[in-house]
């Protein structure tokens, strides 16, 4: 998505629970108001100062350790809630007594062993099927402290998240915020700093103890952090045809360039998913074989680099019909979703569902339902797994417009399911372009027996 701030009411209704908190659940907290009791089996674990889980209790050695620390971290929690920073300071040795007590213990906290790997239409990972659920987090590295990205974390993983996608990328020309590439003129220089590729390093070692992996466009066709039109303004010229970054031979290397130091550094991560070439390629207007001969080139040179990670397009899975009177059908942008597919260095297929920039106005169910289903065909017959990895409509059509997609990916068996995007409490509105869902959401529990429904599949 083109991350435009659109002005929209929050939409934040208390969801009340009575029920004691069922396997993987949130049963504590800072600001979390539900029940704090697990099912029968399960006990309340701290996990960090914002989220504590109901987790099976495998041994008696282990129960004992796990009570006492849930015990502790509930009213740790309590206390927080109700006062300052000298409280969140004293809970800070609270989690580390927890993560080590844990680590003694058989109970599953979450890490992230292992490279997810396709296998015909599906993920697997460790010999078993492994299900991409999750959301869309950019704005993740760009947060200002740890314990906020912790948090976000804590907030998205409470939809039964396995998967999440963060910006890989931000070419500036003067430093701001989270940056990786600051260019001066056409040289461009890595941000290794705190504010650079160690920031995204504390983003990497949040998700995988949230048991998250990530999914990581490494640029983006829009101008939002820069993109492809920063190389392009930088390296060529002002006002140039966006059609260069895919063709122009210096480009192209000073691209490779960012990506080889990017993706070396985490070649040997398992809480990496994948990469994506970048974030909705299009190329306007030209022959579709301008971005999949790219797509061909860049993946083969991520696999040179890293053969642990899958490679994605990260496109919106436009499709080249150019006799439909379809706008996202036509492939008046440039992509060929299918052709692009069958790269055999690309291991799955991406696309984005977003009716109303794409000019359908109504019948947002039935359209998107035969959307998701086209694409779903195409997992079939090209026999590789398909993940919608971005879609949105906003509120007031999204319940009945979002079961009928939701309904559509589970009948249809397409391999995974990311939405646009995830609201936290630790993000605040900033970065919510009006799609955003948040445990409050009252769509959420919907969400979370959607994902539980998906991640149950074998
Ligand atoms: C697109 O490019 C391919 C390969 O260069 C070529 O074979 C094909 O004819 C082109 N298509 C159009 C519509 O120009
Ligand atoms: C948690 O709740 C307190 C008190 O209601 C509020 O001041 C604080 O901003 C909340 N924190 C978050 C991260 O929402």
């Amino acid at each position: 998505m083109k991350s435009v701030v659109l002005s929209v009411a929050a939409f934040v209704s208390l969801v009340p629970y009575v029920a004691a908190v069922s396997e993987w659940g949130q049963c504590g907290g800072l600001n979390y108001s539900g029940s704090t009791t697990c099912d029968s089996g399960l006990s309340c674990v701290y996990f960090n100062d914002w989220y504590s889980q109901c987790l099976r209790v495998t041994t008696t050695a282990s129960s004992s350790t796990r009570t006492s620390s849930s015990t502790r971290s509930s009213s740790t929690s309590t206390t927080s809630r109700s006062s300052s920073t000298t409280s969140r300071a004293s809970s800070t040795s609270t989690t580390s007594t927890t993560s080590r007590a844990s680590s003694s213990t058989t109970s599953s906290t979450p890490v992230a062993t292992g490279f997810v790997k396709t296998d015909g239409q599906k993920f697997v990972l460790n010999g078993q099927r492994f299900n991409p659920v999750g959301s869309n987090a950019y704005w993740l590295a760009q947060l200002s402290t740890t314990a906020l990205i912790q948090q976000a974390l804590a907030e998205i993983a409470q939809a039964g998240t396995t998967v999440l996608r963060v910006w890989g990328w931000n070419d500036v020309t003067s430093p701001s915020g989270t940056y990786y590439q600051l260019w001066n003129g056409a040289t461009p220089t890595i941000n290794y700093g705190a504010d650079g590729l160690q920031k995204f390093d504390t983003v990497v070692a949040a998700a995988k103890a949230a048991g998250i992996r990530l999914v990581v466009p490494l640029t983006n066709n829009w101008q939002d952090y820069g993109g492809m039109d920063r190389y392009i303004t930088q390296i060529v010229g002002s006002g140039q045809p966006h059609s260069l970054f895919y063709t122009n031979t210096a480009i192209k290397t000073a691209f490779k360039n960012y990506v080889n130091v990017f993706v070396t550094r985490y070649k040997n991560e398992p809480t990496i998913f994948s990469w994506e070439l970048a974030n909705e390629p299009r190329c306007n207007g030209c022959n579709v074989s301008v971005v999949t001969e790219w797509a061909k080139e860049m993946s083969a040179y991520i696999k040179s680099i890293d053969s642990n990670h899958m490679v994605a397009l990260g496109d919106e899975g436009f499709f080249n019909q150019p006799s439909s009177s379809s706008y996202p059908y036509q492939g008046g942008e440039g992509v060929d979703f299918t052709a692009n597919m069958a790269i055999s260095t690309l291991d799955y297929g991406t696309f984005h569902l977003y009716p109303i920039p794409w000019g359908v106005s109504s019948g947002y169910s039935t359209w998107g339902a035969q959307w998701i289903n086209d694409h779903a065909a195409v997992q079939k017959s090209l026999n590789k797994p398909v993940i919608i990895e971005e879609y949105g409509v906003i509120a007031s059509d999204r319940s009945s417009a979002y079961a009928a997609w939701w309904s559509a990916v589970e009948t249809s068996g397409l391999a995974g399911d990311q939405y646009w995007q995830a609201a936290t409490t630790a993000s605040g509105s900033g970065y919510n372009d009006g799609y955003g869902i948040s445990t409050t959401d009252s769509i959420f529990p919907a969400l979370q027996a959607h994902f539980a429904t998906l991640k149950a599949r074998t």
